[in-house]
């Protein structure tokens, strides 16, 4: 199942397109646009920018066709070399690099988030809002998920009847690396699963809280975040008294391996989507009705991508979404069309993670339990 995409003229492709950054993302992203140059003829990988020679040396080994490399973005943007360019560098750094690369005249991806914190979200979005409103998509590759858009398909078709309760965890198997600069938990990696609950439920929340914790990961990291645990609890709830609710886990202590999972629960059913069998390349999408009917409606497996070699556990599990978000891009610039998703995406999940971050409860807040003696 692809993304629908745009009629695009061979007239007009191929799309020089450069990458920015070539580190845990970057690198996917310039291995998949050299890919979909061979595969589709609708686009060509121009440049890759790093500034880190030994990442530049590796993936030139790998990659089709011999390509110049810049320690320089803005010796890249000077050399007008490429129409479209996916930057992944770091977060700090990607108002910066997108700003230069849109005044050079090219479409841009930017991997998420806009800036991380909501001033600088606004900030930016206000002047791409203002300059260049139709030249930016954002990377949230979840949208672009085979079983994720086979299980929104199910709940838009009515397969569990009215949606009440969304869960949606993302959790890693270990810290932010050493010198990953992170702007906390939430906007680094539950901005991932906002924007995936607002695309599912077409519905924005009313209210939210967080409750954090440091309870193991923090302490092998050089990499200083506000919590390795935290939960996001959103309230959509509409004034006829129907409830919805979001639950949403994210964290760096899963040790046993990467778990990405949502639940949704309807009034008639459930639909699952996640690594429920020991194979970690097997994502299961299940359906189910109600108690009295509780056979299962749908099981359905989808295989994840194998690289052949130790990339990061993201990876692993979104391979083909990166891929088909990047397939996308290519498609909306070459046929001269709006992005699915984009900068204001970014700034409403980054708009209600920040409001949720002024309720933060911790243990602290807890009530204490006094126990009966026996
Ligand atoms: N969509 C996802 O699932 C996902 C997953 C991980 C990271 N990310 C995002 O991707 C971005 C990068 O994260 P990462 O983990 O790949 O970081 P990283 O530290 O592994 O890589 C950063 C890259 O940027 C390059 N760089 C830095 N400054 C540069 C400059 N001035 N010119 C050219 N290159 C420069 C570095 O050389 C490196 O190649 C972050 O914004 C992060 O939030 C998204």
């Amino acid at each position: 199942m692809q993304f629908p995409s745009a009629i695009v003229s061979p007239m007009v492709a191929p799309l020089r397109l450069a990458v920015v950054g070539l580190g845990r993302m970057g690198r996917v992203h310039a291995l998949h646009a050299d890919e979909l140059s061979r595969e589709t003829g609708l686009c060509e990988l121009v440049a890759v920018s790093t500034l880190d020679r030994g990442q530049a040396e590796a993936f030139l080994s790998q990659a089709s066709t011999k390509i110049p490399v810049f320690s320089s973005i803005q010796d890249l943007a000077d050399a007008r070399i490429c129409d479209a360019v996916v930057i992944a560098t770091n977060t700090s750094l990607h108002e910066e690099h997108a700003t230069l690369m849109l005044k050079a005249g090219a479409k841009v991806f930017l991997e998420k988030p806009l800036s991380g914190t909501l001033n600088g979200d606004r900030s930016f979005s206000g002047y791409l809002q203002a300059h260049h409103p139709d030249d930016i998509m954002l990377g949230f590759q979840r949208r672009f998920d085979e079983p994720l858009r086979f299980a929104k398909e199910m709940l838009d078709g009515g397969a569990i009847g009215r949606l009440f309760r969304v869960y949606s965890a993302l959790e890693d198997s270990a810290p932010a690396p050493n010198g990953y600069n992170s702007t906390g938990i939430l906007p680094d990696m539950a901005i991932h699963n906002v924007d995936e609950v607002l695309w599912l439920t077409g519905s924005l929340p009313a209210s939210g809280f967080v409750l954090g914790s440091n309870l193991h990961s923090h302490r092998l990291t050089t990499c200083r975040e506000d919590f390795d645990d935290a939960m996001l609890i959103l309230d959509f709830g509409n004034e006829d008294g129907k409830g919805l609710l979001a639950e949403i886990q994210v964290s760096r202590n899963h040790v046993s391996g990467y778990r990405g999972e949502t639940i949704l629960y309807g009034e008639k059913g459930q639909i699952r989507v996640g690594r429920f069998n020991a194979n970690p390349r097997e994502v299961i999408v299940e359906a189910f009705g109600p108690r009295d009917h509780a056979e299962l409606l749908v099981s359905r497996s989808f295989l994840t991508r194998d690289y052949h070699e130790a990339l990061p556990e993201f990876i692993d599990r979104f391979g083909a979404a990166y891929k088909e978000e990047l397939r996308v891009f290519i498609n909306a610039c070459l046929a001269r069309q709006g992005f699915p998703v984009t900068h204001l995406d970014a700034l409403r999940a980054q708009e209600i993670i920040a409001a949720a971050m002024t309720r933060v409860l911790s243990t602290k807040d807890m009530a204490p339990i006094a126990y009966s003696k026996a």
